[in-house]
């Protein structure tokens, strides 16, 4: 795909907790696609294959490629085991982020985004983005800044409203100090609060100037998207218009909330985006919920869409980071009929709706789960009533967040998207004698996979780019 000319036509969707990883991202971005990683607690899933021994020693091979020298040797000291050697251990943990973190635990954040580009990048000359969500907001700067030190050639980011990232895009392609609003619960007038970060604060000796990678906002709605061509705080190069059918967080329904008789949010027509306003915008756009079939990339092309990004159908290959007993267990489940995903009003901490898959055989987190926070990815900052911050967290557990006065109706349903997702790749936290359990979500189209799988036990990167894009118009040369 030659980058300056023609924008991706398939975007691989961004997929956290490590579901698209490097090795997903990578082999989409050589069939001359959009792939991309998630940068969502990669930090913790770097931590985690360093502790696991790093098999093929990949981690290592791109930390020797890292500009901040001093790190990574710390992070191997700390974290790193040979082969087998943890053993039954619990996963040692970083500390959790808050406003103002040591510099250490920052620079853990930019390498192990750095890493996960690079390798995403290693051996060819296919584009890369990084999906984050607005919403984990404080170590977003940390990890922009190591996405960028890769090379990193898209930012996309949902789950918010991120206005003030295309500023963020600039200052650190020079260097320069980069701010962000962090968002604070509590009386309305307290004083706002900003996230720094500062480049030069992490010695190096080589300051040329980055690569600005263009910014995706992901929406779900063309207001947003006006919002955000018009006023944010740079350059903004395109949308992904994402729809509630689509896999992970989904935004709320517009108007007064409705429920079906299984409790899940009902949308309607008002929830449907006016593709003639995104057009009006002027900017590359791409469809993404349920769009990953070659009818899905025919309308969206007819729609006026530069293509289509595609999350649930890349999730389930070969080269993506879910748990390999997960992927083959859902693919037989999809041929039984064993396999459903709800959209869960309460499981996300964050109050969005997230789909959930419900597999026969497939263990799965619930209520019974004893609650422990040590990821802490999603917690918000509060104002506490001596007027410092406090941090918390409607999964953690319920007396804690009451103590922390949290609303204890907040609470119910919750479970923890953190220890679970990270599940889902294999990196199940060991608690005693038990270990966390997955939370899995894929789009609603995960039941029409089959067509696809066709009762394969398995596929690839290669066989799911294949299919979609059999939906492309055919150009004849000369
Ligand atoms: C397992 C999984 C995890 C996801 N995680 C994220 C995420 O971390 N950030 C994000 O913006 N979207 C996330 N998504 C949404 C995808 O990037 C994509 O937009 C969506 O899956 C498209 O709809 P589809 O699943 O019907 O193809 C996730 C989707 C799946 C299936």
């Amino acid at each position: 795909m030659n980058e300056a000319t023609s924008p991706p036509r398939i975007i691989q969707g961004g997929m956290g907790i490590g579901v698209s990883h490097w090795k997903l991202a990578r082999a989409v971005s050589r069939l001359g696609h959009l792939g991309v990683v998630s940068g969502t607690a990669v930090d913790t899933v770097f931590v985690r294959r360093l502790q696991d021994g790093d098999p093929g020693g990949h981690m290592r091979r791109a930390m020797r490629q890292f500009p901040i020298r001093d790190v990574c040797e710390s992070v191997l000291a700390q974290y790193y085991l040979p082969l087998g050697a943890r053993g039954a251990t619990p996963y040692k943990l970083l500390p959790l982020y808050r406003r103002v973190v040591g510099r250490a635990r920052e620079q853990t954040t930019i390498l192990a985004n750095f890493v996960e580009v690079w390798l995403a990048k290693e051996g060819h000359n296919g584009v890369v983005g990084i999906n984050l969500l607005t919403k984990v907001q404080m170590p977003n700067l940390a990890s922009l800044y190591g996405a960028m030190l890769a090379g990193v050639d898209y930012v996309l980011m949902g789950a918010g409203i991120p206005r003030d990232i295309p500023a963020v895009l600039d200052a650190l392609a020079e260097h320069r100090a980069a701010e962000l609003k962090l968002d604070v619960e509590g009386p309305a007038d307290s004083a706002t609060e900003q996230l720094l970060f500062v480049p030069r604060a992490h010695e190096r000796n080589d300051w040329r100037v980055l690569k600005r990678p263009r910014f995706i906002p992901i929406v779900s709605a063309s207001s947003l998207a006006t919002t955000l061509a018009r006023k944010a705080s740079g350059s903004v190069e395109g949308f992904v218009v994402e729809g509630p059918t689509a896999g992970g967080h989904n935004a709320p329904p517009r108007g007064a909330p409705s429920f079906s008789a299984e409790g899940e949010p009902l949308y309607g027509d008002r929830d449907i985006v006016d593709l003639g306003r995104i057009r009006e915008l002027g900017l590359p756009f791409w469809l993404a919920g349920g769009c990953g079939t070659p009818e899905g990339l025919r309308s969206a092309l007819a729609a006026g869409a530069a293509g289509v990004q595609v999350g649930t159908l890349f999730a389930y290959c070969d080269e993506s980071g879910l748990d390999a007993g997960i992927k083959r267990g859902v693919l037989a489940g999809l041929v039984t009929g064993g396999v459903r995903v709800r959209t869960d009003a309460r499981a996300s901490p964050t109050g969005y709706p997230f789909k959930v898959v419900h597999a026969d055989g497939l263990e799965r987190q619930d209520d019974e789960r004893v609650r422990h926070c040590d990821l802490g990815y999603l917690r918000t900052a509060y104002r506490t009533p001596a007027g410092t911050l406090g941090y918390r967290c409607a999964s953690e557990p319920v007396d804690q967040y009451v103590s922390k006065g949290g609303n204890i109706a907040d609470t119910a349903g919750r479970r923890c998207l953190c220890n679970g997702l990270t599940a889902n790749i294999g990196q199940a936290q060991i608690r005693g004698t038990s270990v966390e359990l997955p939370l899995l979500t894929s789009g609603d189209d995960l039941v029409s996979l089959q067509c696809f799988a066709r009762g394969r036990e398995h596929y690839s990167a290669a066989d799911v780019v294949g299919f979609i894009d059999s939906g492309a118009p055919v150009v004849v040369q000369g």
